[in-house]
């Protein structure tokens, strides 16, 4: 039985990567020397992965166990979301009806995963777009856009911390004391301030525990929050602009060039890239000594 695997190319400097499939309920792996395979390129992978199986034999997932280049994490396993609950296996003297089932659902099973991978990339499950309800409609659209208040007014910490931060209602004070005081909808801010209770403001981002992300280096080399939030001075309420998910971050740790901007427009919302931005982009990745693909793209870099 051959199943198709998904594409290793997202993994571009992997230096080792083996692929074992498990059975049982707890993933035991089959006979791995029939059942190895084994690489140092993901590139030269063709995606299609024999697996030699006894009959009545049950396929319960594909671990895919990997290391890369310069990195000094051990070997990383990532169990597949790819299970194979009831694939059982027959016997070569099975009949042609049993073959022809066998068949069937390894496509079905194919048919399965490509569904899997592309709602897997859909911004329904990136959460992209997604408005959520907050305690009280705060417009950055308003404040940034409208009123031009610098990102790192209300976003103290983002040029020298890990977290952008999320202002205490103190800073919403130094204008709304005086400013629509009295007005209903902010009733929820004099709230807070009176009874010194934090607003409860619902995340809009959120990677998984098992990534490492920081602001302040993205801001010092030249990323633009534009680049990864999105228009924010045109958002009446917040939302999630870009996919966050690995293939994403990948995408601009191999051509940071296309991506960099001159440090002083980090946060101008309206920087558009330049015609010349390959050629600019070089020599800002030289000048802000931007470290190289292969460790930009390592996965200790991300994941420590
Ligand atoms: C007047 C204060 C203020 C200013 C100025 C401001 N923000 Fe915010 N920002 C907030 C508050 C309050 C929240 C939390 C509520 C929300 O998500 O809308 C927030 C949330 C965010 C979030 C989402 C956080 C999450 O939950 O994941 C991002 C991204 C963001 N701001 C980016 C920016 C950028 C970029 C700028 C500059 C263009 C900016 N902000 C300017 C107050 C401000
Ligand atoms: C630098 C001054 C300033 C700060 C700081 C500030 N605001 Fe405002 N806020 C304004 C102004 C000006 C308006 C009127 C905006 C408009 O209509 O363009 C406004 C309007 C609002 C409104 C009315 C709805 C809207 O968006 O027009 C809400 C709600 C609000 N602010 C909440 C907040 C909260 C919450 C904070 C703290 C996170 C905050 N503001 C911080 C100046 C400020
Ligand atoms: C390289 C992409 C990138 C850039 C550039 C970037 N952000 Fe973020 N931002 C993220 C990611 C990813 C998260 C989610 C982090 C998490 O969940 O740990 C985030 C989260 C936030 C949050 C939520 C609170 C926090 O600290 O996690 C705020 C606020 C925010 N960003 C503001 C900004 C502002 C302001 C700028 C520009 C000065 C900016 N970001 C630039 C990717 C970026
Ligand atoms: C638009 C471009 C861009 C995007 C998107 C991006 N990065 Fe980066 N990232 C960079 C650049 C440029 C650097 C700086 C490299 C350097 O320091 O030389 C960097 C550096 C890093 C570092 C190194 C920090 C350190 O202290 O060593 C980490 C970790 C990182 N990024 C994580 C992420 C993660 C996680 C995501 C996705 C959620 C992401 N990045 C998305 C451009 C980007
Ligand atoms: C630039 C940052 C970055 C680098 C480098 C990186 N990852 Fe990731 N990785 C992520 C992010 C972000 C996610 C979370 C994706 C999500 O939540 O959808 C992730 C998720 C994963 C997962 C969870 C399974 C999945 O696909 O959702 C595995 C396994 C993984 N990474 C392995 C690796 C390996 C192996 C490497 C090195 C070849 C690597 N990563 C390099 C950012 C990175």
């Amino acid at each position: 039985m051959v199943v198709n695997f998904r594409d290793l190319s997202a993994f571009e400097n992997l230096k080792n990567f083996e692929i074992r499939a498990c059975s049982g309920r707890y993933g035991n792996e089959i006979a791995p020397s029939q059942n190895l395979v084994s690489g140092c390129n993901g590139k030269e992978f063709d995606g299609r992965y024999p697996v030699a199986v006894r009959p009545g034999q049950a396929l319960s997932g594909i671990r895919l166990v990997a290391s890369s280049e310069g990195s000094s994490v051990g070997w990383r396993a990532g169990t597949l979301k790819r299970k194979f609950d009831m694939a059982q296996i027959f016997h070569r003297s099975a009949n042609l009806i049993a073959r022809f089932s066998v068949l069937a659902l390894v496509v079905l099973a194919n048919l399965a995963l490509a569904g899997v991978l592309v709602v897997a990339r859909s911004p329904y499950i990136t959460n992209q777009r997604v408005i959520r309800a907050q305690p009280l409609q705060f417009s950055h659209k308003h404040h940034a856009g409208d009123d031009g208040i610098d990102c790192r007014y209300c976003h103290t910490s983002v040029e020298t911390s890990a977290y952008a931060g999320i202002p205490p209602t103190k800073t919403c004070m130094n204008c709304h004391s005086v400013l629509f005081n009295d007005v209903g909808y902010l009733e929820p801010v004099r709230e807070s301030f009176r009874t010194d209770q934090s607003i409860e403001w619902v995340k809009v981002h959120r990677l998984a525990d098992y990534v490492y992300f920081n602001h302040s280096i993205h801001i010092n080399k030249g990323i633009g929050c534009s680049t990864c939030h999105g228009s924010v001075n045109e958002m009446p309420l917040m939302f999630q602009a870009s996919p966050l998910n690995m293939q994403w971050c990948l995408d601009c740790h191999r051509n940071p060039e296309r991506n960099v901007r001159p440090r002083d427009q980090v946060f101008n919302m309206d920087w558009k890239a330049p015609a010349n931005q390959e050629e600019v982009g070089k020599q800002l990745v030289a000048e802000y000594k931007i470290r190289t693909v292969s460790e930009l793209t390592s996965c200790s870099t991300c994941h420590r």
